[in-house]
């Protein structure tokens, strides 16, 4: 078996391998497994921490740190609480740099690595927000200098090709480093965040934001950022916070006073529309107001 085995000895036995091949969501021989991810070293341009994102039983960076010429400091986050306790394990030596995702990171985990490892999950697209939620938050784990470097394993590798062309979409400046011949993975390194990127992915923050205070104060959405609340008669609008929305606040407000004729018309208790002061009186919204031709 050659370099294969030589690999891992460095790592454990036979059987233990194959159960921390498994246990890493990973199906085939030791060999295989090296063969799909060793070529990812290729990214691995400098020594330092390194985060993997979804790390499972840590096995995957185990192997890098067997696979690089670079000295690495593995740190791993997962979903799985169970992955995690395995990877403490693994890493018997440093089990507090294995953390639950669910959980906010310990005084001591760094805020930032020198290399953010994310193996791309299947089911992610950059072009929602969800997707682009995890893309954003890792590139700020990889800090200012720091190399964000992407896996992408699906089967055939048109997956792959379709989310790399996302992030070329994006003005992100990609670099590609050639798989096993014949091999369908990929990898690509990013070590600077696109502009149109960071805007989006902040817009998204604050349309999350938004929503949940909406949902949390128990308001009826209007459209993004716009709500509004009924009590005794008097209908309350609610503007979320909306910096990132700065130019498009008056289109909004306008579309949120059309929607609410109808509900008034619909809710005859209705004797009085409101807002909170600041939207009535500061110079900015009153007069976006008297603006829409309202009387305030
Ligand atoms: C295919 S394994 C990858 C293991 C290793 N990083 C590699 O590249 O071989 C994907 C891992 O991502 C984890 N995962 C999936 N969704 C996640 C999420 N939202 N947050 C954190 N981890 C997640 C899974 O629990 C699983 O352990």
């Amino acid at each position: 078996m050659g370099m294969a085995s030589e690999k891992e000895r460095q790592l454990a036995s036979r059987a233990d391998i194959d159960m921390l091949l498994k246990e890493s969501h990973f199906s085939g021989s030791f060999e295989q497994w090296e063969e799909q991810r060793r070529f990812i070293t290729k990214a691995i341009d400098r020594d330092g921490t390194i985060l993997d994102i979804g790390s499972a039983n840590g096995l995957f960076l185990k192997s890098l740190e067997a696979w690089s010429d670079k000295k690495l400091d593995p740190y791993g986050v997962d979903i799985d609480a169970e992955k995690i306790r395995q990877a403490k394990e693994l890493y018997a030596d440093k089990p507090d740099h294995f953390i639950t995702m669910d959980k906010s990171a310990p005084e001591g985990f760094p805020k930032t690595f020198d290399i953010v490892y994310w193996n791309v999950w299947d089911n992610v697209d950059f072009t929602q927000p969800k997707g682009r939620q995890v893309l954003g938050k890792a590139l700020e784990m990889k800090g200012e200098d720091g190399r964000l470097i992407l896996g992408f394993y699906d089967h055939d590798g048109d997956d792959s090709r379709k989310k790399i062309d996302q992030l070329k979409a994006f003005g992100f400046s990609v670099q590609e480093y050639p798989s096993p011949e014949g091999r369908p993975e990929k990898v690509v390194s990013i070590d600077r965040a696109s502009e149109e990127f960071l805007k989006k992915f902040k817009m998204d923050e604050e349309d999350r934001k938004a929503d949940e205070k909406m949902k949390k104060e128990g308001f009826t959405p209007l459209n993004e950022r716009v709500s509004y609340s009924i009590k005794e008669g008097q209908l309350q609008l609610h503007l979320a916070e909306s910096f990132e929305m700065k130019d498009r606040i008056e289109d909004m407000y306008e579309d949120a006073l059309r929607k609410i004729v109808d509900v008034v018309e619909r809710d005859p208790s209705i004797t009085s529309i409101g807002g909170l002061s600041w939207l009535n009186a500061t110079k900015t919204y009153g007069s976006m107001k008297e603006r829409l031709g309202f009387t305030v």
